[in-house]
């Protein structure tokens, strides 16, 4: 599992998340939610352990974030697509696959699995736009990672895929595989079994989206989403009014 205690990262002059904690459960899938500029790919970043922190501690199956033992472990789909452009979309598949000490067979089977076995030869740099984030979220998949970590993995991608990559992600849980993902899709954080809600950086809800729901007195996640996100604006918005006059 992920355990985050007490995490303070600074980007910038920004304090993005200001001891900020939460644990994500092995073998299931968690949503990370929050409004565009909440601190979901710090977080993420801080888990894979390529963010410098400030204060507090990320710890990934037992270890600390970042360890070395760690790499071969999780797979990280980063928000903007990270594979070689100059390479075709097997090939990239093929040489992540080559990584992890597995086969040229497996690769191809993964990038089949994300809808792109009719563009395994195709270079990266044709794709189009959501082509890419799928060859991107295959070379993430392919080393077979206990943790997958994935930012924003159907940005731009049709309903039937979605549905089959959510399928797969679903799978992957059902095997054990801890996978955190972001997103700002209402019918996919449904899917989800918790849900982080992070506004401003700090964690307003973690629960179960039936849970989330009825805490916020609706039956529609997006209404429930946006009443808690603008109900705590509305908090910090009184309690600075009274500091201010204070
Ligand atoms: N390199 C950086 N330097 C300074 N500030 C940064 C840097 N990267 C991100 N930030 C700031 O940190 C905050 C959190 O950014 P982050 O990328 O974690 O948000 P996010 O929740 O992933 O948003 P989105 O939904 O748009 O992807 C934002 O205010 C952003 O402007
Ligand atoms: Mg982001």
């Amino acid at each position: 599992m992920i355990e985050v205690k007490d995490l303070v990262v600074v980007r910038g002059r920004r304090t993005v998340l200001d001891g900020f904690s939460c644990s994500v459960p092995t073998g299931s899938v968690t949503g990370l939610l929050g409004p565009s500029g909440s601190g979901k790919t710090t977080l993420m970043r801080a888990v894979v352990g390529v963010q410098k922190v400030k204060g507090g501690t990320v710890t990934v199956l037992g270890s600390a974030a970042g360890s070395a033992e760690l790499r071969k472990k999780i797979g990280y789909l980063t928000q903007a697509p990270s594979i070689y452009a100059d390479l075709t979309v097997r090939e990239n598949a093929r040489y992540f696959a080559a990584l992890y000490g597995l086969e040229a067979a497996h690769a191809d089977q993964v990038v089949r699995d994300v809808g792109l076995g009719d563009a395994a030869r195709q270079l990266v740099a044709d794709l189009s736009g959501g082509q890419r984030s799928r060859a991107s979220l295959a070379c993430a998949l392919v080393g077979k990672p206990e943790v997958l970590v994935l930012d924003e993995p159907t940005v731009g991608q049709d309903p039937v895929l979605r549905d089959e990559l959510w399928g797969q992600f679903r799978a992957a849980a059902a095997a054990g595989t801890t996978v955190l993902v972001s997103s700002h899709v209402m019918d996919e954080a449904n899917r989800c079994d918790r849900l982080l809600l992070i506004r401003q950086g700090a964690l307003i809800a973690d629960d179960t989206p039936a849970a989330v729901k009825a805490a916020a007195g609706t039956d529609d996640l997006d209404a429930a989403f946006l009443r808690l996100i603008r109900d705590r604006g509305e908090d910090d918005a009184a309690l600075a009014t009274k500091e201010a006059g204070e």
